[in-house]
């Protein structure tokens, strides 16, 4: 028998209070047919008739490795190498006002790993022309299963438009997914300085002990209600060193929430 995909009103209340509450997530009711669809799938690979006894199954125990899944389906991965080309190519010109001491670099919300490698073979690229450049790059976000594909660092062709062929087969080299071709990062010295981690941007405090010289978060806030996103962003800020940028995604913004950050670029913005 196949599974009813319905999500009553009454379940999509409790579930997205929880979401709201505990990660910031804020869905619209129109949201509800894209969760059935996500979740369908789910429940037909754990024959669970619908999606009252799906909820109570992530819910049933503490060390539940179905909450990961749960986390991983309310939330959106989209992600690629070298998204807004612009943000990097602004990075690249400032990098030596800089790159006198360790550059820290956080990717908050960084999905399944395209940002942190983007930034990992920017900043070796430019190692040439910097002498001394040394960097650190963190990568987080709520989604364990997400995570688990930026450790892997292993990418279709499709997943890795956007990757010159030139820096393809330089950072990757050939391995198989199935049957199918897939590329794996392959740089040790850049995987070395990678730090990734689970960390939810909806704590109250974020457990990282360095500040950063450079934050993306892109595409995460958008996810938030208005206070949500202000919240964050502040953190966020605190987080950021003094001259530090932080960059936002393409429909983000942090103007009007009256935060001690300039605007330097459309997205991109400083802390005072
Ligand atoms: C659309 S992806 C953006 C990926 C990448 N930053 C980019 O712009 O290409 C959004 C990511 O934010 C993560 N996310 C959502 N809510 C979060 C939260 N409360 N804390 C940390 N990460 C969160 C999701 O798991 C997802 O991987």
């Amino acid at each position: 028998m196949s599974p009813k995909k319905d999500i009553s009103t009454e379940d999509f209340s409790k579930m997205t209070s929880y979401l709201a509450e505990k990660y910031g997530l804020h869905f619209k009711p129109e949201k509800v047919t894209m969760l059935e669809s996500r979740f369908l799938k789910r429940l037909n690979a754990l024959h669970i008739e619908n999606f009252k006894q799906y909820l109570d199954y992530v819910f049933s125990g503490k060390n539940n490795e179905e909450y990961k899944f749960f986390i991983d389906l309310v939330t959106t991965h989209k992600t690629s190498f070298f998204r807004e080309q612009y943000q990097f190519d602004y990075l690249k010109s400032i990098l030596p006002d800089f790159a006198k001491r360790r550059i820290n670099i956080w990717s908050a919300g960084c999905s399944t790993g395209e940002e942190v490698y983007t930034l990992g073979m920017l900043l070796n690229e430019e190692k040439s022309n910097l002498n001394s450049l040394d960097y650190k790059i963190v990568g987080t976000d709520v989604s364990v299963p997400a995570l688990k594909k930026a450790a892997k660092g292993t990418y279709t062709n499709t997943e890795l438009m956007g990757v010159s062929d030139s820096l393809k087969r330089k950072y990757f080299k050939k391995t198989l997914v199935g049957n199918i071709e897939a590329l794996k990062f392959n740089n040790a010295e850049i995987t070395s300085k990678i730090k990734l981690g689970v960390l939810n941007l909806n704590n109250k405090t974020y457990n990282l002990t360095d500040t950063f010289d450079f934050i993306f978060c892109r595409n995460v806030i958008i996810y938030f209600s208005a206070e949500t996103q202000r919240k964050v962003l502040q953190k966020l800020i605190n987080k950021l060193k003094p001259g530090g940028l932080l960059f936002l995604g393409h429909s983000e913004t942090a103007i009007g929430t009256n935060l001690p950050l300039k605007s330097i670029k459309p997205t991109i913005y400083q802390k005072l």
